[in-house]
């Protein structure tokens, strides 16, 4: 099981990188045009100290740290740990002409869960819809059965499979929803299981409280929407159990005035938005993230023109970031979020992978970045950019993560060579991840 890395380098020195991503800008998020713009090193240097990036350079600049001679020797160990004069420990790693990307950020994700749904899987595949299944009590109610049924330490190592999954392919931070216990006790399991994963994992998280995600058996919509108000939000707040709070606001789950009375419940704990809206139909999901100074709107294959407006700074002012799950659309075949609109209509993008058992079963950032350029027409650098400084935004993280600056948490990846940045999300199924950084530390994958 992948676990936290306790023995973090004092100093690492990438060499020999042949094309670093790096970030000048320094901006917490990046919006329209802003989002095609991408500076990328070639022969480059990194330097981390600490477990955060120190500084990086090309080549034949000079390198900043002390007494830390670049290596010439070409053929150089990968792993060539040295005492430098400092009696700093200092670590070089030769990258061998391999790209270094910041860590992806996954700002939406379900990915503690029991079991798997394949059987819904087939069902679609026969010509029943999400909606349908839903209506059946399949689909999420499904999954909470099985959570239901299953012990906290086997839904956390269930979870963890995933979190190693997801590490090595690229991710670096992740937010993790709660939504599939709908009653007290298994909402609070859920989020006992996310903080566990949260202090054991090598990579950032950040918990949602989800109790709105369906409406739990036995319960009628108001008495379900009365128990997350009255007993779930004020439970999660005394335990100090989530960072967020989102609800489905969508046809068939939750109406945006329960959705309203849900948020000013969470908002009394502190507790900023993130929200579930526009993806089965035009429900005013948007209208009320903009409402509640949500911090994301999150789906949006429903978005309409009204809605991209809606999140112009004319209108909101606290930035909230539209969220696209390209993978969710790929995996129900469904039309996709307008990202190339919000793009053009000057609005900043996310995109992450909504990983859960029922509308995508993977947390592979590198395909998502994938079907963003196929399916929503992004540039690679704009797609590359959304799944990693605008998803840390959208988790209220951009200042630590999301990219290469001096400075912030050294979460990185190396490639094998690559011809370009554009390479990435064009070898849409190729493996590329070669060793995977967590805040300076190499992670054993
Ligand atoms: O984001 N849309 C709502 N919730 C999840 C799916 C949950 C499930 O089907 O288990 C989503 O796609
Ligand atoms: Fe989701």
């Amino acid at each position: 099981m992948i676990a936290k890395n306790k023995q973090q380098m004092d100093r690492l020195l990438l060499t020999n990188i042949g094309l670093l991503v790096t970030d000048n800008h320094g901006k917490p998020c990046l919006r329209g045009e802003e989002m095609a713009q991408m500076e990328v090193l070639h022969d480059a240097w990194l330097l981390v100290e600490d477990g955060r990036v120190k500084d990086f350079g090309v080549h034949s600049s000079q390198c900043t740290v002390q007494s830390a001679q670049l290596p010439a020797d070409e053929n150089t160990a990968q792993l060539n740990c040295e005492l430098n004069t400092l009696n700093r420990e200092l670590c070089t790693v030769d990258c061998h002409g391999g790209a270094v990307l910041p860590s992806f950020c996954d700002s939406h994700t379900h990915l503690v869960y029991a079991g798997s749904r394949e059987g819904e899987f087939v069902d679609k595949i026969r010509g029943l819809s999400y909606a349908e299944i839903a209506r059946r009590g399949g689909g999420i109610l499904n999954s909470a059965d099985r959570l239901h049924a299953m012990s906290e330490d086997e839904l956390y190592r269930q979870a963890m499979q995933r979190i190693g999954e997801i590490v090595r392919k690229g991710t670096g931070a992740v937010e993790i929803k709660s939504g599939y216990g709908l009653n007290v006790d298994d909402e609070l399991k859920m989020l006992r299981v996310i903080r566990r994963i949260r202090d054991t994992a090598p990579l950032r998280v950040m918990a949602t409280f989800l109790g709105a995600h369906a409406v739990g058996r036995g319960y009628t919509q108001e008495a379900y929407v009365r128990l997350v108000i009255d007993e779930m939000i004020p439970e999660v707040g005394r335990q100090g159990l989530a960072d967020f709070i989102d609800v489905f606001c969508d046809e068939g789950f939750f109406t945006p005035e329960e959705t309203a009375r849900i948020l000013e419940a969470g908002a009394k704990w502190g507790l900023r938005p993130k929200i579930h809206g526009q993806e089965l139909a035009d429900s005013g999901g948007v209208e009320v993230a903009v409402e509640h100074g949500a911090l994301s709107v999150d789906h949006l294959e429903s978005m309409t023109d009204r809605d991209i407006r809606l999140l112009q700074p004319a209108t909101t002012p606290s930035t909230i970031i539209p969220t696209a799950l390209p993978g969710t659309s790929f995996f129900l075949n469904m039309p996709f979020a307008p990202g190339r609109k919000i793009i053009d209509a000057g609005l900043p993008l996310a995109i992450a992978s909504d990983y859960n058992p029922g509308s995508t079963p993977s947390g592979d950032m590198k395909f998502v970045v994938s079907l963003a350029c196929i399916k929503m027409r992004l540039l690679p650098a704009e797609a590359i950019n959304a799944a990693t400084i605008n998803a840390a935004a959208a988790m209220g993280l951009s200042h630590d993560y999301g990219s290469l600056a001096r400075g912030k948490v050294a979460n990185f990846f190396v490639t094998d060579p690559l011809p370009g940045i554009d390479y990435i999300p064009y070898a849409y199924t190729q493996p590329i991840i070669r060793q995977v950084f967590l805040a300076g530390a190499a992670v054993d994958l």
